[in-house]
């Protein structure tokens, strides 16, 4: 019954989504399908993508700042990456005289460009599958005897590899530890803020839209990377000089069609798409709804305070945005998991691998159990982590926590100290105790009502009450000096961090009477005593069994073509613009305009508000070259690539390698394509090309810019 489903699904996917294209697919750019990327529509070949002896469109891709993916797009080294990667530069550089996240920054020329100190750009230069030489001798040991072995060897082989000096190798393993590649990195650091648009442009619809299509978000900004006379890698100077890149990608202004072939280059961070139905399950019904139940109740209060007060809001709206992000995410993965059957597809797929290979049969037992068992503490170890994330005070206590014992063992050199101070200033910076006390009196009462007794410091179940343990909370808030409410030495944290701890003695034994850190200390006691230990026990025999059922899963399914999990490694996705069926009777086209832009603009909104000149433009339909087909400004579109949080900023290219768009979201309905791709809703998110340039002539008026690129219409 089941298995049909899954043959069923196969046959009713579009004719043109190929039959290993079902799972997604997030290939290692040295093996790539070509044959198959052919079929869909590419035009130039695999060699063309990633060539490590001549120039190809990798030379074009960096991991940016390590989190997110950039691409270059002019023989002078510029940069794009979304507006939401750039952010924390852009912030650093605004002032409120010069508020440039709320009304944009364009340099005039490469002089105004401005430095970061600390952002880099990763090239990938090469890869090379080592997994021979790394799992060399190690079939016939056991646990520590081959991680130790294994260790030895990476070590080995990178030694092995012939580096220029501003080279570095780093291998990784795949598939479980199935397989391992090298990579050879190259790093540059001088890279410079060129552009980004105001948020009413690239943060357009905000938290209310983040996930969401249909979409209308410019979500993007520009950096120059600058190198030494040599063109080598070099710490920032002003001597430095614009990067000449091996390779820049051309930006086609090309009308788009349905069902256009398109492939993804970036650098993907996790997923998890090999594991058994009952981990999948524990996802969606334990693990999923507990970090959103948390989250939703420290959202809702930071929204209340948010709403009602501007310091409030300007304070709390980065960490509100990321707080919202994966709850909004978790969200749509458990809507998504289970309207694609996950876990039906994972057990069928499980009873068919058993019937072709029985060995398979005590694997899956075996992983079963271990997750069953596994469960409570799993359950415990998300509520606990979430719980200690969200309630600023048990994270502040938590790392004053530390701060003690590292003292008292003598740990403390000045320079740690040092750092702990300013760490914790530039927190205190965007912090509300007063807030703060009310989230956590709600958390702590959430952790206290869902957790089991065993699990819980002795007189615990006391914070259960939330009306009370709000007064109770707010009364040693208010005393406390870890949430700057309360002094010391006659000074604040946040008046003069300086005074408080010119006497660490003095302090530890304030702290050590502060109620809020006795809490947060028998939290975290009885959470390592009681699950952290189990669990980490549990996940050691688990990782070990997925590595043997990875292994199984390929060597059984001969029809299946497997790609490696992420693991913010330089991968290619590929597929077709399209639109989707989400739900009954809802179509989503693939591409939005300009004129959904002003559909959803509420004048003065902290979400919508759209600028004066953008409207003019509208008004004035002072589109250029930059309207298509429809006499309007595409603004986003949807294709089928399998995409995931790293992805950010990669560059979509088409048939031919020319950039036509810039990636920077998933449709919420199908964001479960983390654990379980499913073609029929999994879609990414990018900015399209003509949206960019329109912004970038029209609107910042940086022509300059322009003409640094090469230009496909
Ligand atoms: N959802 C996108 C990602 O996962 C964008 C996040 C930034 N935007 C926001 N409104 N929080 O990174
Ligand atoms: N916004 C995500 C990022 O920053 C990409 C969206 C996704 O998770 O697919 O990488």
């Amino acid at each position: 019954m089941k298995r049909r489903n899954i043959l069923l699904a196969a046959v009713i996917l579009p004719a043109v989504m190929a039959f290993s294209q079902q799972y997604g697919g997030m290939w290692i750019p040295t093996e790539l399908n070509e044959k198959e990327m052919k079929d869909l529509g590419m035009k130039i070949s695999a060699k063309d993508i990633f060539d490590p002896a001549k120039p190809s469109i990798k030379d074009a891709v960096v991991q940016f700042n390590g989190g997110c993916t950039a691409e270059i797009i002019s023989p002078q080294g510029l940069l794009l990456t979304n507006h939401h990667c750039g952010y924390g530069q852009i912030q650093k550089h605004s002032s409120v005289g010069n508020d440039y996240l709320t009304d944009g920054f364009w340099a005039k020329n490469m002089n105004g460009e401005l430095p970061n100190p600390g952002v880099t750009v990763d090239f990938i230069a090469d890869i090379k599958e080592v997994t021979g030489a790394v799992l060399a001798g190690t079939q016939k040991l056991d646990g520590k005897n081959a991680e130790d072995l294994i260790k030895k060897n990476i070590e080995r082989v990178r030694a092995g590899f012939k580096l220029e000096p501003w080279q570095k190798v780093v291998v990784k393993p795949v598939y479980y530890g199935n397989k391992y590649y090298a990579y050879v990195i190259e790093t540059y650091k001088d890279i410079r803020l060129v552009g980004a648009p105001p948020s009413s442009i690239g943060k357009f619809g905000s938290d209310t839209d983040n996930w969401v299509w249909p979409r209308h978000t410019g979500d993007f900004s520009m950096f120059r990377i600058y190198a030494d006379k040599n063109n080598k890698p070099a710490e920032y100077s002003k001597d430095n000089v614009p990067y000449k890149p091996k390779y820049f990608l051309p930006v086609s202004i090309k009308d788009k069609q349905e069902n256009d072939f398109t492939f993804i280059f970036g650098f993907p961070g996790r997923t998890t798409e090999y594991l058994p139905a009952i981990a999948v399950e524990k996802i969606m019904t334990d693990i999923d709804p507990a970090m959103i139940g948390v989250r939703e109740v420290a959202l809702k209060t930071l929204n209340d305070k948010m709403r009602a007060d501007d310091e409030t809001r300007i304070k709390y709206a980065s960490k509100y945005a990321s707080v919202a992000n994966y709850w909004k995410k978790w969200i749509g993965e458990v809507e998504g998991l289970k309207k694609s059957d996950a876990v039906g597809k994972k057990k069928s797929y499980e009873k068919m691998l058993i019937a072709k290979n029985p060995q398979i049969k005590p694997t899956i037992d075996r992983l079963n159990a271990l997750y069953a068992e596994q469960a409570p503490y799993a359950l415990n170890r998300a509520y606990y982590s979430e719980v200690s994330r969200n309630a600023e005070t048990l994270s502040l206590a938590n790392q004053y926590i530390n701060f003690i014992q590292s003292y008292e063992g003598g740990k403390m050199t000045d320079d740690v100290m040092t750092a702990f101070k300013n760490r914790l200033a530039g927190f205190y910076e965007n912090y509300s105790g007063e807030l703060d006390a009310k989230v956590t009196a709600e958390l702590l009462a959430l952790y206290a009502e869902k957790t089991p007794e065993k699990f819980l410091p002795a007189n615990f179940s006391q914070l259960k009450d939330v009306q009370k343990n709000i007064d109770m909370v707010e009364n040693w808030s208010k005393q406390s000096v870890i949430t700057g409410r309360g002094s010391l030495n006659g000074a604040t944290v946040t008046s003069d961090i300086n005074k408080v701890f010119a006497n660490p003695q003095v302090l530890i034994a304030n702290l050590k009477n502060d109620p809020l850190l006795q809490w947060a200390g028998a939290m975290r006691n009885s959470y390592l005593t009681t699950t952290e230990t189990k669990y980490n026990e549990l996940q050691n025999e688990i990782d070990a069994l997925q590595k043997t059922f990875m292994a199984q899963q390929m060597s059984t399914d001969k029809d299946r073509q497997f790609f490696p999990d992420a693991n913010s490694t330089l991968r290619v996705a590929y597929g077709q613009v399209k639109g989707s069926n989400p739900r009954d009777a809802v179509y989503y086209g693939y591409q939005t305009h300009l004129d959904g832009v002003i559909e959803k603009y509420v004048p003065g909104d902290y979400e919508f508000d759209v600028p004066a000149k953008l409207v003019n433009l509208y008004n004035a339909k002072d589109y250029g070259v930059y309207k298509d087909k429809t006499g309007s400004v595409p603004v986003n579109f949807t294709a089928t690539n399998h995409t995931t949080g790293g992805n950010s900023g990669s560059p979509a290219l088409d048939a031919h390698g020319n950039l036509i768009g810039l990636n920077f979201d998933r449709q919420w309905e199908g964001t479960m394509s983390d654990i379980n791709f499913d073609p029929r809703f999994s879609r990414n998110i990018m900015v399209d090309t003509k949206y960019i340039l329109f912004i970038v002539d029209k609107y910042a008026d940086a022509k300059w810019l322009l003409n640094e690129m090469k230009i496909v219409k």
